[in-house]
Parts: C-alpha cells; sequence; structure tokens
C-alpha cells in the first residue's frame, strides 16, 4: 500500500443508517455497506469514513455510544464490521471508523455506575459532575443542540453534556478514561481500520476552573471565538498520545479530527508532525459562492498546513450541514453550482472528503414531516430549529419509487421525486454529476501530489495550475467571463457546448469549472 496516502486520499463518507439497508427493516446497516463496495470502488474513491456503528441507543445518531467495542444489533454484529474491513482492503479501499471521546451515552456502564454513586465518588470523577451555583447549574455553558449544558441529578449535582442530556462529557484529566481510549483505539487498529475520525477533536480538555463563557448563542460562536470548552491546548497532549499509538501498527493509520476552532492557524495545532495527519477543513465548507471568499479560504488553508507538514483537507458537506445543493441556492442553480465546486475541491492539494449522496446531486429534504424529526436539536431547541435530517435522508439507489432500493421504507421518507437521481438512472448517463465525480476522481490520481499556483484571472473567476501540463478555471460569477484559453478541455462541469472559443479566447459560462490540459508557461 501506497506511502503516506492520506495526504492525497479521496475519502467517503458513509452514514451507515442512510447508505444501504440490507435486512429491510428500512434503516442501513453493516452489510448494506458490504454490499455496495463495489459501487464505492467504481466511484473511485480511496477510502471509506463509516459513521458510528456502535452500541448505542441513538439519541444523536449513535453519537451516544453505550459499547465502543461492539456493533448496534441495527447495524449489525462485530463479525459484519470485521468482514467489512476485510472485504473493502480486499478491493483496495482503506477504512476509518468514527471515535468519540469527548462524551459516552448515559446509558454507558460507567454513567449507569456514576448515576448510582456518590459525589466525589471514583465513578463520578471519570465524567464532570459538579455542585451548582445559586441554585441554577455551575456555570453559564450552552449545549450545542440548545439549552443549558448541564443536567441535574437526583442527589443535587450537575453533570455536563455539550451536547445531549444524553452525552455525558468525560472527564479526560482522569488518567483511567485515557487508558480507556488508548485500548479503545487498539481494538479497532487489531480488526485493521487506517484510521479514526476524531468526534469533537476540539473538547475533550476545558478550561481550568470551568469559567462562564459569558455570552450567549455560543453555538453559533464555534468558528469564531475562543470558548472555555473547546480549543483548549491540553488536547493536543492526547493527540500525541494517540499519534504514538497509530505509529506502533503498520501501514500508516491516520487520525482526523473534527476540530471546530476559530482559524486555520489553530486548526494547524491538530497537525503538527506528532499529532494529527489531518483535519475537516469546515472554513471551507462555509464559504459562500464568491470568488474572493474562496480565495481567501483556499489561501488561508494552504498557508496554515504548510508550516506543519500536513495536507489541507477540502469538505462541501458532511452529515451535519445542509447539503451544498441547498446551501448554494437549490434547483438548477445549486446544482449547476454543486458540480463547479465539485470540480474546485476535487482539483485543489491534499485530501477531499464526499458525503454520500453529493455525488447524486441530493439536496437538502426541508420538508421532513415533524413526527420524523430525529436529530435531538429539534427538541432541545423547542422545536424552533428542525436540526440536521434533512442531509441525513438515505439514498436514492433505484427504481422509480420510494425507498428506491435503499431497503426497507426509508427511516427518513424520501422525497417522491428522487427517481430522476438514483444511482441507476445516472450511472449511465454521462451528463450526470455522478458520471462527473466518477470522471473528476479517476482523472485526479494523476494530479501531482503539492504543486498549486494560482493564475490571473478576471474578476469572478478562480484559475491555477498544478504542475505543467495542469490547469482549472471556475466561474463564480453569474455572468459568462471571457478570458484567454488556457488550453484543451478535459473536463468540464457544464455541457461543453456552453464553452464559447474564439480565437484564442473563451468565454466561460456562469457558475461553471473547467478542467483544461495546456502548457502552464505557454
Ligand atoms: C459531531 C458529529 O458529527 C455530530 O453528528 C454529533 O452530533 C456531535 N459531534 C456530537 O457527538
Ligand atoms: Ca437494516
Amino acid at each position: 500500500m501506497s506511502n503516506e496516502w492520506w495526504r492525497t486520499a479521496a475519502i467517503y463518507q458513509v452514514y451507515v443508517r442512510s447508505f444501504a439497508d440490507a435486512n429491510g427493516d428500512g434503516i442501513g446497516d453493516l452489510p448494506g455497506v458490504r454490499a455496495k463496495l463495489d459501487y464505492l470502488v467504481d466511484l473511485g474513491v480511496d477510502a471509506v469514513w463509516l459513521t458510528p456503528f456502535y452500541t448505542s441507543p441513538m439519541a444523536d445518531g449513535g453519537y451516544d455510544v453505550a459499547d465502543y467495542r461492539d456493533v448496534d444489533p441495527i447495524f449489525g454484529e462485530l463479525s459484519d464490521a470485521e468482514a467489512l474491513i476485510d472485504e473493502a482492503h480486499e478491493r483496495g479501499l482503506r477504512v476509518i471508523v468514527d471515535v468519540v471521546p469527548n462524551h459516552t451515552s448515559s446509558k454507558h456502564p460507567w454513567f449507569v455506575e456514576a448515576l448510582a454513586a456518590e459525589p466525589g465518588s471514583p465513578a463520578r470523577e471519570r465524567y464532570i459532575f459538579r455542585d451548582g451555583r445559586d441554585g441554577g447549574p455551575p456555570n453559564d455553558w450552552e449545549s450545542i443542540f440548545g439549552g443549558p449544558a448541564w443536567t441535574q441529578v437526583p442527589d443535587g449535582q450537575w453533570y455536563l453534556h455539550l451536547f445531549d442530556s444524553a452525552q455525558p462529557d468525560l472527564n479526560w484529566q482522569n488518567p483511567e478514561v485515557r487508558e480507556e481510549f488508548d485500548s479503545i483505539l487498539r481494538f479497532w487498529l487489531d480488526r485493521g481500520v487506517d484510521g479514526f475520525r476524531i468526534d469533537v477533536a476540539h473538547g475533550m480538555v476545558k478550561a481550568d476552573g470551568l469559567p462562564d463563557a459569558a455570552c450567549t448563542g455560543q453555538a453559533k460562536l464555534l468558528t469564531t471565538r475562543q470558548l472555555p470548552y473547546f480549543d483548549q491546548d491540553g488536547v493536543h497532549e492526547i493527540y500525541r498520545e494517540w499519534r504514538r499509538i497509530l505509529d506502533s501498527y503498520p501501514d500508516e493509520r491516520i487520525g482526523v479530527a473534527e476540530a471546530w476552532v476559530p482559524n486555520a492557524e489553530r486548526l494547524a495545532r491538530y497537525l503538527r508532525p506528532d499529532e494529527l495527519h489531518q483535519a475537516f477543513n469546515f472554513h471551507f465548507l462555509e464559504a459562500d459562492w464568491s470568488a474572493s471568499t474562496f480565495r481567501k479560504v483556499i489561501d488561508e488553508s494552504l498557508e496554515a498546513v504548510s508550516g506543519v507538514n500536513a495536507p489541507s483537507t477540502w469538505v462541501l458537506s458532511n452529515h451535519d450541514v445542509q447539503r451544498h445543493v441547498t446551501r448554494y441556492g437549490g434547483g438548477e442553480l445549486g446544482l449547476r453550482r454543486a458540480r463547479a465546486a465539485a470540480l474546485l475541491t476535487l482539483s485543489l492539494p491534499g485530501s477531499v472528503y464526499v458525503y454520500q449522496g453529493e455525488e447524486l446531486g441530493l439536496p437538502e429534504v426541508t420538508d421532513l414531516p415533524e413526527e420524523v424529526l430525529a436529530d435531538p436539536t429539534w427538541k432541545r431547541s423547542g422545536h424552533t430549529d428542525r436540526g440536521r435530517d434533512g442531509c441525513r435522508v438515505p439514498l436514492p439507489w433505484s427504481g422509480t419509487e420510494p425507498p428506491f432500493g435503499f431497503g426497507g421504507p426509508a427511516w427518513l421518507p424520501q422525497p417522491a421525486d428522487w427517481g430522476s437521481l438514483t444511482v441507476e438512472v445516472q450511472q449511465d448517463d454521462p451528463e450526470s454529476i455522478l458520471s462527473l465525480y466518477r470522471e473528476a476522481l479517476r482523472q485526479r490520481r494523476d494530479l501531482p501530489a503539492e504543486e498549486f499556483t494560482w493564475r490571473d484571472a478576471p474578476e469572478g473567476v478562480l484559475a491555477f495550475h498544478r504542475g505543467e501540463t495542469f490547469v482549472c478555471t471556475v466561474n463564480l460569477s453569474s455572468s459568462p467571463v471571457t478570458m484567454d484559453r488556457p488550453g484543451s478541455v478535459r473536463l468540464a462541469s457544464c455541457p461543453s457546448s456552453e464553452l464559447d472559443s474564439a480565437g484564442d479566447t473563451v468565454t466561460l459560462p456562469p457558475n461553471s469549472a473547467v478542467w483544461w490540459s495546456g502548457d502552464v508557461d505557454g
């Protein structure tokens, strides 16, 4: 297996619950993923990241883990996970699994024990229990899902949960917690996983004394300011220890940080040579559709990682954010921009993440009936924020009506008009977004690993080259833009009939991207 595979890898995110349902109960499962591995090989990705499939009461879609070493019955059995890892490897696909170290489920045996134990007892010391202040919670921290981050237990103490009350935060000052996670990492590494996506990687260590955040609306401030429970320097010590564990296994096992931090420079701290390999670039995901915004984020991302010799990652969507077809305007415009964004993203230097369904151009489902909403945000926000279910609707694979080959009737209902978006319909259509992703992922393999240089371009257009012959142009403006033609077209996000060439110039239609073969110096 090649050296430093993660520097350029295209990694496909499988949200297991919504990918493919093998036993027909309407919930995606590990046998379903096994059955679709060849689809991922055909798509041309290098690795899959599986969201949590561990034993869980599903208070937060499996990010509330009750047993880190077993598979929840709704997803299959431990032997399915083992078989999935082996079968992926046989096909040359690497496998990254989620690890959720910031909090456990409230049904985890440790928390059950803590609730039954006395204040101050060793069982409580595995979590963050405190006495209240002035009859209320110990401080002003807010849950990311809404409401206070503290819940009171019958003996009067409060426990911290930065997310749902069914997700108590662990106490990472306690060596027992650290040892337990070292052992959990080894459990999965011994089964052959190629790495871990680390949930809330910026959250495990809290500021000494748990000081007030002194502001409200904290969940909205994650990427803009420092909060006393996020991005504390102490987390880095944990990653240095984890890196030693990863490096003690052959074939480059990696750690990927899910870290919401204020800027690219803070993010790069997670990627120092003795820490993690990658971190999700949420600043790129948050960029609005404008050439200047994208250019700024790309520059800041590349500059920050170059200081630590790490690759940048490029992420457009995941299971926590509105799907980017919708974010970029929805409908035909959104899809057109998503196609252009795919060519931009897939040609930047570093590693790229593809969230299941983005290769099908799926939009956010905004009209799910209230009674099916499962994201705890819906309840915790007092039914004001519908949460993240709209990007988690099961994939349409085939057929003309729901569940579109997914399996049983999908746990979140699919829109009736998704028949035109199925894999079956798109795979034989050379104009489909699925075909665009496949071809782009195929061509991407030939790009030089690191070189990247901006080229002069008219306003509203981004242009860069990689190596001697590869040029990418993206017209993010809403008007056609004429510029010198960089070469011959390798791949375009729009129909090639829309690219108007005259002499040495080309007119790029709005919201489109083109990959060119050209002589970079010419
Ligand atoms: C980030 C995960 O991606 C999200 O789905 C989850 O709700 C939170 N972390 C809490 O674990
Ligand atoms: Ca199932």
